[in-house]
């Protein structure tokens, strides 16, 4: 129809290809890239599978990796004692009982506390430590890694330092981690800035 039409058509056609070329050109790059191993498509924790990238490597490297993730410690702290601080001690008995079902070992989780809710004069149920009104028992199976005068600041750092000889009294237990492990603390008790209640003293900083 009118004179300009077959001009605008390969215009048209010639950005068409152009644009295809470039998408070529764009895919090329990023296979290239992918192989050498240097691009990834997703940002992930150094804990966490690869995708794409990992799944093309060898089932070898694949096993390799799962066993760097290393083992999981916790430490867990009741800073306070007492039947008026209760809840303290009953968070740390429940933390205890989560980790266990959330498969940790009782060889790597290290629990400091004074002990001296379960079997106390006020409580109306002797043996039984609840962290909810309707709660079940969590004090069963809670080892007694550090409890009375054991807990304190002193032992807590030795604990976390893996240092066996700086710990005085209580069960030894300390955390022997290495460089891919991972260690969870809890800590229940009375704090405020700069400062954080443990039995016996009060550790600043
Ligand atoms: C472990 O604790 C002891 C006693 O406090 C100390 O002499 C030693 O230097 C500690 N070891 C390390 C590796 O920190």
């Amino acid at each position: 129809m009118t004179p300009r039409r077959p001009a605008m058509a390969a215009a048209w056609l010639c950005g068409l290809l152009l644009s295809l070329l470039a998408l070529t050109s764009a895919a090329s790059a990023a296979e290239a890239d992918g192989a050498e191993g240097n691009w990834e498509p997703l940002i992930r924790m150094p804990t966490e599978k690869g995708g794409d990238a990992a799944a093309a490597a060898a089932s070898t490297a694949a096993e390799e990796e799962e066993q760097e993730v290393g083992t999981k410690w916790a430490v867990l702290i009741a800073g306070s004692s007492g039947y008026g601080n209760y809840r303290h001690q009953a968070d740390v008995c429940h933390a205890y009982q989560i980790l266990r079902k959330g498969g940790l070992k009782e060889e790597n989780i290290v629990v400091f506390m004074y002990d001296d809710i379960a079997h106390n004069i006020l409580n109306p149920r002797p043996g039984v430590v609840i962290n909810h009104p309707k709660g079940e028992n969590v004090y069963p199976g809670v080892p007694k890694d550090y409890t009375g005068h054991e807990v304190t600041t002193e032992n807590f750092f030795a604990v976390l330092l893996g240092n066996k000889s700086a710990v005085t009294g209580g069960s030894k237990k300390v955390i022997d981690s290495k460089p891919n492990d991972h260690i969870f603390i809890y800590y229940s008790d009375h704090g405020g800035p700069g400062v954080l209640g443990v039995y016996l003293d009060i550790s600043h900083n």
